[in-house]
This record gives structure tokens, sequence and C-alpha cells, in this order.
């Protein structure tokens, strides 16, 4: 039996804002960005884009690729922490513009590793209920709704952006492959580092609250990078020990693009020919839940996956969450 990926599909919005844009409107500068975090330009999506829409155009390309109907979907995952509304979920809100009502639907919030989370949760269902046959996960970002535009610490740093792909079960004898290996972990006594402090129950939203800017992401970017860094190398050794995989044998090393310093500092831990990490961090910035699957979707669409190839998988991100999975095409 295999779980495997049959579709993918992501969706950047149209507006591009630049380096050059950012310079006027912080005290920043297009070198500073370049050197420090690699990103040349990301996506914003229009005011009448919710995350809900961003999802459902990366979802209709997966679904496309899959060859199914929105109705064959058992089930429907959407990793993001910039859902349209507190409740109900981003996952019921794609389900009724897709018309995928036989599916059951929930989102899951693990920041930049949320993707990574959703294939793993979503393979274990799938691997012991046998009514789920079809799964979509998106993972998307409307990150420009929680960026404080005055913030140059952040402002830089992320955009907005869907991924999807379709999972199905095959029962034949030579479906081997799918998800190999997956490491998830969390450590919450690093929950400060990356957080948007209100609208919760902790710090319910008042005029003060918008006032004091705390709708907004802040982060503490260095501590974040030191983290980042070692625990997704420890992640990535973990899942290949795990499948007695060769990091020689990887076709593809996708890791979450936050940082072209943390991707380059991965890689060489690894000890990967640079090569075959892959890159886009310079045309999207992060884009947290939806940055490695948009990635994938790329590799995907260019050609450059063949069936039986190794791809691996990691992400880091609020919570602190991290992780990595081994996918066998
Ligand atoms: N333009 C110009 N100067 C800036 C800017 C900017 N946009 N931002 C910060 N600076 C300044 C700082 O004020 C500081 O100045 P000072 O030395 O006078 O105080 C100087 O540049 C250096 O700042 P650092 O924070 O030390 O810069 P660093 O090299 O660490 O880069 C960065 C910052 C890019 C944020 C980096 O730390 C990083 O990428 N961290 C990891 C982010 C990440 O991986 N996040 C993943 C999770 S995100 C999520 O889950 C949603």
């Amino acid at each position: 039996m295999g779980i495997k990926i049959i579709g993918t599909g992501s969706y950047l919005p149209e507006r591009i804002l630049t380096n050059r844009d950012l310079e006027k409107m912080v005290d920043t500068s297009d070198e500073w960005i370049r050197t420090r975090t690699g990103i040349s330009e990301r996506r914003i999506s229009a005011d009448n884009e919710p995350s809900s829409e961003l999802a459902l155009k990366a979802s209709l390309k997966a679904i496309e690729m899959a060859k199914l109907k929105p109705e064959d979907l058992d089930l429907i995952v959407v990793a993001t922490i910039t859902q349209d509304r507190i409740t109900p979920s981003t996952a019921c809100i794609l389900q009724n513009k897709l018309g995928a009502f036989n599916a059951a639907c929930f989102d899951l919030q693990a920041a930049c590793t949320g993707f990574l989370y959703s294939l793993e949760i979503v393979n274990a269902l799938m691997s012991t209920n046998p009514k789920y046959k079809h799964a979509l996960i998106i993972g998307v970002e409307k990150l420009s709704m929680i960026t404080d535009w005055k913030d140059r610490n952040t402002c830089v740093l992320f955009g907005d952006g869907a991924g999807a792909v379709i999972l199905e079960k095959r029962t034949g004898k030579h479906d081997i492959g799918g998800i190999l290996a997956s490491r998830l972990a969390s450590n919450g006594s690093f929950n400060e580092l990356i957080k948007v402090p209100a609208g919760g129950s902790e710090i319910p939203t008042s005029a003060e609250t918008i006032k004091k800017r705390m709708h907004f992401l802040s982060m503490e970017g260095q501590e974040v990078f030191k983290l980042a860094v070692n625990e997704m190398a420890k992640a990535c050794q973990d899942v290949l020990a795990t499948a007695k995989v060769d990091i020689s044998e990887v076709r593809w090393l996708i890791p979450h693009q936050a940082n072209l310093r943390i991707i380059k500092a991965v890689g060489n831990k690894l000890e990967i020919p640079e090569e075959k990490v892959y890159i886009n961090v310079h045309k999207y910035g992060n884009t947290s839940a939806a940055s490695v699957v948009i990635a994938l979707d790329e590799i995907v669409r260019s050609g450059k996956l063949d069936r039986g190839d190794y791809v691996l998988l990691t992400a880091f991100g609020a919570g602190i969450t991290w992780g990595a999975n081994l996918l066998r095409w």
C-alpha cells in the first residue's frame, strides 16, 4: 500500500511588492534585504482574496492534475495561520467554494511547519481508515494581513500564496512509496519567539490592542535563525535514518523558504550538493505554511521529478514547531 501525491497546484497573487517598493515604506534597502535574506520580491493578495480564495485557486489546479472531481475528496485539511475567520475553519469555507461535500474538513495550525504536519496526519488517517481514499491538503497564507508594514524587522520577510496536493491511497502490490518517514517536533517553551500577541482569548481585541499594533506578527529573528538551522538538519537526518536512505540518494531537498542563509546552512549541514536544494525565496519571501508546497508544485510542473525519486521536505516555524518528511515519488 502507498499514500501517493497524484496532483499538485499553487497560486501566487498577481501583485508584486519589490524591495525597492519597501524602501519607500520603511528604513531599509534592497541591498540589506537581498544580502540578509535572499528575498527580491514577494506577492501580496488583493483585498477580495482571503486565504480561502488563494487556496481555491491552488486546489483546482491540483484536482485537475489528479483527474478527480471535488466530490471525490474524502478529506480537506488547510494548514494556515491566516484563516479567513476565527471560526469556522477555512477548510469548511473552501469545501463550500469547491462543492466538495463528501469531505471531512479541518484547519491545522503549526505555522511554517503546517504543511509537513498535515502530510503526516493525513497519511496516518488514510492508512488506518478505509473510508479515506482521496485527500486534499493546502498550505495557504495571507501574511500581508498580519504583517506590520511599519516594522522593518519583519515586513521585508513575508508574502502571500497557496500550494495544494492531492493524496491517493493505492493498494496495488507495486504501489510502494509515498510518505516514507516523518519527524514532527515542537518546543512550546519558545512560544514567545514568533507571535501575534492579541486577538485571541488571552488578550482579546480592544481599541488599545489595535493602537499598540498587537495584531501583527513579531519575531526575534536571530534566536529563530539559530534554532531553525540545527533543528531542520537534525529532523532531516532523523527521517533519512528511519527510512534507511542516504542523503546522496535524495533528488530534492525542499526546505522552508524563510531565508536564503538558513536554506544554505541546512544544505551544508546535510552535505547535499547545492543544485539539489530547491530555492524560490527570492520570488516569494516567506509564505509560512504555503512555502514548501509551492516549491513542490514548481518542481513537479517543471518536470524535475521522476517516479522513484526521494524528496526531503523540512520546515521550521512559530510554536516553535519543526519537522521533516521523506517522500518517494
Ligand atoms: N533593513 C535594514 N536594516 C534592518 C532591517 C531591514 N529590513 N531589519 C533589521 N535591520 C537591522 C537591525 O535593526 C539591526 O541593526 P542594529 O545592529 O543597529 O541593531 C541589524 O539590521 C541586524 O539585525 P539582525 O536581526 O541581527 O539581522 P539578521 O542578520 O539576524 O537578519 C532576519 C534578520 C532576516 C530576520 C534573520 O534573523 C532571519 O531570517 N531569522 C529567521 C526567520 C525565520 O526563519 N522565521 C521562520 C518562522 S516565521 C513563521 O513561523 C511565520
